[in-house]
């Protein structure tokens, strides 16, 4: 089974409660929410009130993307606010084994999230203990772009390393994913897929439809 995350980060905040009714029915698994902090990434969105807020509207997963310098200083107030699965950039921060063991600690999710320039091998040690694989499928920040194809490579480099020891993780890929790219996707292996633009252009109901 695909899970689909429509990212929240094109959602029209003023028609959210609308739209999260229309994700549910349509058969969306996780809430999709990313957090940026204006360094690592330059752009700011969503932090720990708008967790909290969101939390009692919805029972989807909370999918938290952070792409934050130093995630540890925001991932407990994420956490406390309602996250489910918590994401981060391992080159973020000093000590990720240890971040993802804290993670772990408080009963969450812990996902590591690769940007196009990093490589897997950069992290491999981090993989045994991950729950979720995030491979970005564009440059973190924005949403509306174009999808880079050469990342399906990777895509099959983590399934195959999933395959041959039998680690737990999903394989989730996020930017530029529509029912073309996502397709490619899951073919290489992915079976969590982000989608922003793609989703919310349109009929919230078809496009879920088409990307499952
Ligand atoms: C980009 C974010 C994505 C973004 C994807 O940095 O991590 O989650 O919302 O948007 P689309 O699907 O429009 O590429
Ligand atoms: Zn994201």
């Amino acid at each position: 089974m695909t899970i689909i995350a429509p990212s929240l980060l094109s959602s029209d905040t003023f028609q959210l409660e609308k739209q999260l009714q229309e994700i549910k029915s349509a058969g969306a698994n996780y809430l999709h929410v990313d957090v940026m902090d204006g360094h690592y990434v330059s752009n700011i969105n969503f932090g720990p009130k708008y967790v909290k807020d969101l939390r009692p509207h919805t029972d989807l997963t909370l999918d938290c993307h952070v792409m934050a310098e130093q995630p540890e200083a925001i991932i407990d107030s994420l956490m406390e606010a309602g996250a489910d699965i918590i994401t981060f950039h391992p080159e973020t921060t000093r000590h990720a084994y240890r971040l993802i063991e804290h993670i772990h600690e408080q009963g969450k999710k812990a996902g590591i999230a690769f940007d196009p320039s990093v490589a897997i091998a950069a992290y491999r040690d981090l993989l045994p203990l991950a729950d979720q694989v995030l491979i970005m499928t564009v440059t973190p920040g924005f949403g509306g772009q174009k999808f880079i194809p050469d990342m399906l490579e990777k895509v099959q480099e983590v399934t195959e390393l999933k395959a041959q020891n039998y680690y737990g993780y999903d394989i989730e890929v996020d930017g530029g994913i529509n029912d073309k790219t996502g397709s490619q996707c899951k073919k290489s292996g992915a079976n969590v897929l982000v989608a922003g633009s793609y989703v919310f252009a349109g009929s919230i109901k078809e496009n879920i439809a088409q990307l499952k």
